[in-house]
């Protein structure tokens, strides 16, 4: 592993929004971790509740050109990594929503939001559910889990963060994406035959999920013909 910054805060409004206020001074692959979040930031403006000392929450920053060029791939890339994570320490029935959440048992462990201003800076967000009991918000749509809730075992979050860190840094920094995690995806994709909403030119759509594309984007069936998503939010519900 090539070395790279870690600042952690026991509480902080957000990591990624530190990254993002801060992304000039700091250098490419720094990693921003907190024990609580006061203002965590999900997908469409969504919230992203912990409780304190439980889960796993950090940014990445990229600012390396190479690396940018990839972003397409990076949420997905990232989930692989959670996914893959997940599996190595014995859970089972992991399976990955596109683009960019990990679910076990059916239920949502972690939340990935990629950021962004390019060529600037990239911002990689991780929520993973580590140590949570309950899950208390019922604000939130989905169904949640944690590793201790899948386990019955209280995790060593520091180990599982050097874990998680290492395999970050050691496959970004070393640019070592292949197209193994696209296989991957498509073995535990969580929507594969799924009927699912999505909005296809500002309509909304129920299509039928085929496969992730070597691209990264979702094929699916809308009205009897195949179309590419490239990204977007996919709902159970109108
Ligand atoms: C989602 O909505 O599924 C994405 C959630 C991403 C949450 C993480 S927690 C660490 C980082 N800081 C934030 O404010 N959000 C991301």
């Amino acid at each position: 592993m090539s070395s790279f910054r870690e600042i952690h805060f026991e509480t902080i409004d957000s990591t990624s929004k530190y990254l993002k206020n801060n992304f000039n001074e700091l250098p490419d692959f720094t990693i921003v971790s907190a024990d609580y979040q006061t203002n965590g930031k999900g997908r469409n403006d969504r919230q992203w509740i912990s409780d304190k000392n439980t889960n796993l929450l950090f940014s990445l920053l990229i600012k390396n050109h190479e690396m940018m060029q990839n972003y397409a791939s990076l949420s997905l890339y990232s989930a692989y990594l959670i996914a893959t994570y997940l599996e190595s320490i014995g859970l089972n029935k992991v399976s990955i929503k596109w683009p960019n959440d990990v679910y076990v048992n059916g239920k949502k462990i972690c939340g990935i939001l990629l950021e962004g201003n390019i060529p600037s800076y990239l911002i990689i967000g991780v929520g993973l559910n580590v140590n949570q009991k309950e899950i208390l918000d019922e604000l939130l749509i989905h169904q949640f889990t944690s590793i201790y809730l899948e386990t019955g075992k209280k995790v060593n979050m520091k180990e599982l963060k050097e874990n998680i860190f290492k395999s970050f840094i050691d496959s970004l920094y070393n640019k070592s994406i292949n197209n193994e995690y696209i296989e991957y995806a498509n073995e535990h994709n969580y929507l594969k035959n799924m009927e699912v909403f999505v909005e296809i030119s500002g309509k909304i759509e129920k299509v039928k999920v085929l496969k992730i594309n070597e691209d990264n984007s979702l094929k699916v069936v809308c009205n009897g013909l195949e179309e590419n998503l490239i990204s977007g939010e996919v709902s159970f519900h109108v």
